[in-house]
């Protein structure tokens, strides 16, 4: 058995996850978790927000969109053309699997198939024989795939709207509103935890590449002329291990030790706010249980980067059987999202800068037609011109060109503008935000936290999870199944629990037994009542990762356990046992 497959044992025995619908033979690519999963995943998440949005809750907030989002969406957002791997049928069995993925398993040492398009992955395919691994049979062309949930709204088959395969796009079309609610300033980080769903062809890699994940994800907006990060000096000289792109693109995936202000001095990382995150994200993971060396940033050359971005590293961990993987995603995505929102929508999503002084400037202007506008608009035509006097007169000129396009929810005519260039008098600059994208996945970093706290001894698993990660958060033992013991153990597990603790109370079976069973699940500490308890109302606190005790009285128990899951050693709590 290696790691992977004894901690995926222990998940599915101990409740934390399983293969959804297992009881049909299961879905790959989807999990169901169970009730030390459900909070370990919880913990995880808690701890992302305390990082990423309690620390900045003055220009980071948190907000919950919709999963199911029109077409348009993701027209504008380019996923519909863009968001695709390549499949390949078996022409003999019928199934189906993804083409890269399956070249790499049959051609010994093959790279860059990255960028490939379908006829040259074919002509690979072909020259290497590779073939269906199932049944042996020939492959037909390679097609590309769109990996988007599909699904209709109400009951119009041609109301086409997708599952999100990011929470980005709910944080890009409410950005206007918001921009305007949280008091028109920037930088602005809109933050989401929740459900997206991508159709992969063929995960194979358990836990690890999932079609529906919780997604934990911040968009900052940012003025590209005044792009640097105020909060960058409190992480200036933490080292971040990189492999910039350049070096991917030759192969090479030793990283470099840069502190964070060098990197992007040295233009390493492109922008101020993405190298922050990258340090945050760092101290994050390693708060998960995974040391600094077990860590890297990979940069993605060109032609492996999402669609949208200028410069993309991707955190990876190293796990046991499946060597690096990805655990979060650093994007710099300019001003694609709003652009093509802006575009698709024909909603102005520009912000307004006020320039120190005013200025003279030859500027062209969109002039509204009010004879066209009012024949068209009737009363609706002094809106309409409002609209087209604060659209963007470039833009609305190029839509235009075509003869027609929509803006404020209208479509207008070529004639319903003029376009004039004017001397003005300038006292703002309206601009598309640019941004700074950090995405993490939250089931993928709870088996990650499993995979580097499990551990062995004495022929039995200890979970040694970072205490403040751990579902369940002690235990209380009474040493026998007797009375008085047992209700002084109740008193005490319930007290734990009116303070907020999730507490396990077991008094069966023996006391060895007992503790067994809640290292394996990585329970910080027992707190075992035994008959000196009875004479001087002190209990014995036992400590997980040593298995050391000490004893202390009764009423210190609930400060000594925040203490302890703060991070005491357990010899400052109480006297040695
Ligand atoms: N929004 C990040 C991603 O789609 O991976």
């Amino acid at each position: 058995m290696d790691k992977c497959e004894k901690v995926l044992e222990l998940a599915r025995r101990r409740g934390f996850f399983t293969i959804a619908s297992e009881l049909y033979g299961g879905v790959a690519g989807f999990l169901d978790f169970g009730p030390l999963g459900t909070l370990l995943k919880k913990r995880i998440e808690e701890k992302w927000r305390q990082v990423f949005i309690k620390q900045h809750q003055d220009f980071i907030f948190e907000i919950e969109t919709s999963v199911v989002m029109p077409s348009k969406v993701f027209e504008a957002s380019g996923h519909v053309e863009h968001f695709t791997d390549f499949i390949v049928e078996c022409s003999k069995c019928g199934r189906k699997f993804r083409a890269d993925h399956l070249i790499e398993e049959q051609v010994e040492d093959i790279t860059g198939l990255e960028g490939m398009t379908p006829a040259q992955l074919t002509n690979i395919i072909r020259e290497h024989h590779v073939v269906c691994p199932e049944c042996g049979g020939e492959l037909e062309e390679v097609q590309t795939f769109n990996l988007l949930f599909k699904t209709a709204v109400g009951p119009y088959t041609e109301n086409i709207a997708y599952l999100r395969p990011e929470a980005a796009q709910g944080m890009f079309v409410n950005f206007k509103h918001l921009y305007y609610a949280l008091r028109e300033r920037l930088p602005l980080g809109l933050a989401q935890i929740g459900k997206v769903f991508r159709n992969e062809i063929s995960p194979r890699q358990g836990p690890i590449r999932l079609r529906e994940f919780t997604i934990m994800e911040i968009e900052l907006f940012f003025d590209p002329e005044n792009p640097s990060c105020s909060l960058l000096d409190r992480v200036e000289n933490e080292v971040l291990r990189l492999v910039p792109e350049e070096l991917v693109a030759k192969g090479v995936f030793e990283p470099v030790e840069v502190k964070v202000r060098e990197a992007v001095e040295e233009k390493l990382i492109l922008t101020e706010w993405q190298a922050y995150f990258m340090a945050l994200a760092t101290k994050f993971v390693e708060e998960l249980g995974v040391p600094q060396k077990a860590q890297m940033f990979i940069g993605k050359p060109k032609e492996e980067r999402a669609h949208y971005s200028a410069q993309t590293y991707d955190q990876m961990v190293k796990l046991d059987r499946w060597g690096w993987v990805e655990v979060s995603g650093h994007a710099y995505r300019t001003d694609y999202d709003l652009a093509g929102h802006m575009k698709f929508s024909g909603e102005d999503l520009r912000v307004f800068k006020k320039l120190p002084e005013k200025i003279v400037e030859r500027k062209l202007i969109a002039k509204p037609r009010m004879q066209v506008l009012g024949k068209l608009f009737k009363e609706k035509a002094p809106l309409m011109a409002n609209t087209i006097r604060e659209s963007d007169p470039k833009w609305l000129r190029e839509a235009l060109e075509k003869g027609s396009c929509k803006i404020g929810g209208f479509e207008i005519s070529k004639d319903c503008v003029e376009f004039v260039e004017e001397e003005v008098e300038v006292t703002g600059r309206r601009f598309i935000p640019h941004v700074a994208e950090p995405s993490f996945g939250a089931e993928r970093l709870t088996y990650v936290a499993l995979e580097y706290s499990y551990t062995e001894r004495e022929d039995r698993v200890v979970l040694k999870l970072p205490r403040d990660l751990a579902p369940i958060q002690a235990a209380v033992f009474p040493l026998v199944s007797k009375p008085p013991l047992t209700e002084v153990a109740l008193q005490i597990a319930d007290v734990l629990r009116s303070l907020g603790y999730y507490i396990d109370y077991d008094d069966s079976g023996s006391i060895g037994r007992r503790y067994a069973r809640v290292d394996e699940v990585g329970v910080p500490l027992v707190i075992t009542i035994d008959y000196q308890t009875l004479e001087d109302d002190t209990v014995t606190l036992r400590d997980r990762d040593t298995w050391k005790q000490v004893r202390v009285p009764i009423k210190a128990v609930p400060e000594a356990l925040e203490r302890f899951l703060k991070g005491a050693r357990l010899e400052e709590l109480g006297v040695p046992v």
